[in-house]
């Protein structure tokens, strides 16, 4: 008889990952979700169907639970993941989200039933993006969040080469922006959603001018599956659909016929731009997106999804 993979999720409930819980759940796998239900979490989503510990993966505990559960799949995806928080709050961004990537490639070193790991990065780590970044190129994080982001990225090649069972397991994405349904209300997509909805006056940072790439989250789990299935090294994920914040705003303005009112707040140290290279994850991995960014972008805004 064949018997349905076991995944572990840590920040199975957050907004990206939430998409992914529910997408290997409706795959029929059996699905453990690690979650303290910090910012950005849906506990809405908890409805028996998978396995649920509400507990901060900080907690030494997480280590003997892991590796109690045997899965045949892991991915580390738990983390404080807001810049301005990070800014605000150093230590405590940095002690937890290195603390929460630590007990998790501990507990993972010993699996024996492990197939395929993933460490949920960002293209943050790459710092300022003069060109489009290539996965072997210098990672130079330049906020306390890609600090913690890149310390993660780091410890995955000193485990994957320090340990038997993870040798040539473990992957990694770096996703450019991720938006779409359950995303924080702070991010710049939601917050132009409730704009359009509500007139209210937004704010953006530093004149608009951040240049980033985007994407739609049903884009993901279908992405994190191939890997888990094909995977072993560094992805990059966009589609190089990249805009400044202005251009959003004029984009969602397009769309929906509707005016956008702003306001500038100052952001230090902002890098201005990222942008990536994801000819790996296509050429190596064969993905291809589901939606396109005017598709998620219309799913999102109009349709009220
Ligand atoms: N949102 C993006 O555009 C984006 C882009 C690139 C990478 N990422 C990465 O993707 C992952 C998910 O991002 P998101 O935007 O969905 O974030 P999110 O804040 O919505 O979700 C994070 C989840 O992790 C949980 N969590 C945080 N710290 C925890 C801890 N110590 N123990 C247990 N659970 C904890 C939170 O409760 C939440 O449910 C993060 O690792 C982030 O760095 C996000």
């Amino acid at each position: 008889m064949e018997t349905k993979p076991k995944i572990i999720i840590t920040g199975g409930l957050g907004f990206i990952f939430s998409h992914v819980t529910e997408y290997f759940v409706q795959k029929g796998w059996k699905v453990v979700v690690i979650d303290n239900e910090s910012t950005g979490s849906h506990p809405e989503i908890v409805d028996g169907s998978f396995e649920y510990h509400k507990m901060s993966v900080c907690d030494r505990e997480v280590i003997n639970l892991i590796r109690a559960a045997a899965p045949d799949y892991v991915i580390h995806a738990a983390a404080i993941s807001d810049v301005d928080y990070s800014l605000r709050e150093p230590y405590k961004t940095l002690e937890e989200n290195i603390l929460a990537n630590l007990n998790v490639f501990e507990a993972c070193r010993e699996l024996d039933s492990l197939k395929n790991f993933i460490y949920v990065s960002t293209d943050e780590v790459y710092g300022e993006c003069e060109h489009r970044k290539k996965e072997d190129e210098i990672i130079f994080p330049r906020n306390p969040y890609a600090c913690s982001k890149a310390v993660g990225s780091i410890m995955r090649y000193t485990y994957d080469n320090s340990y038997p069972n993870l040798l040539d397991k473990t992957s990694e994405t770096r996703f450019c922006n991720v938006f779409g349904p359950r995303q924080d209300t702070r991010k710049i997509l939601p917050l132009i959603k409730h704009a359009l909805e509500t007139d209210e006056p937004i704010p953006i940072h530093n004149g608009g001018l951040g240049y980033r790439e985007y994407i739609y989250v049903k884009n993901i789990p279908p992405a994190i599956d191939l890997i888990l299935e094909k995977g072993n090294r560094t992805y990059n994920l966009t589609l190089n659909d990249g805009f400044t914040v202005g251009e959003l705003i004029q984009q969602a303005e397009k769309v929906t016929g509707k005016k956008i009112k702003v306001y500038d707040e100052h952001r230090p140290g902002m890098d201005m731009k990222y942008q990536m290279d994801a000819s790996r994850i296509k050429d190596e991995l064969g993905w291809k997106p589901l939606y396109t960014f005017e598709e998620g972008l219309k799913e999102y805004f109009v349709n009220g999804n």
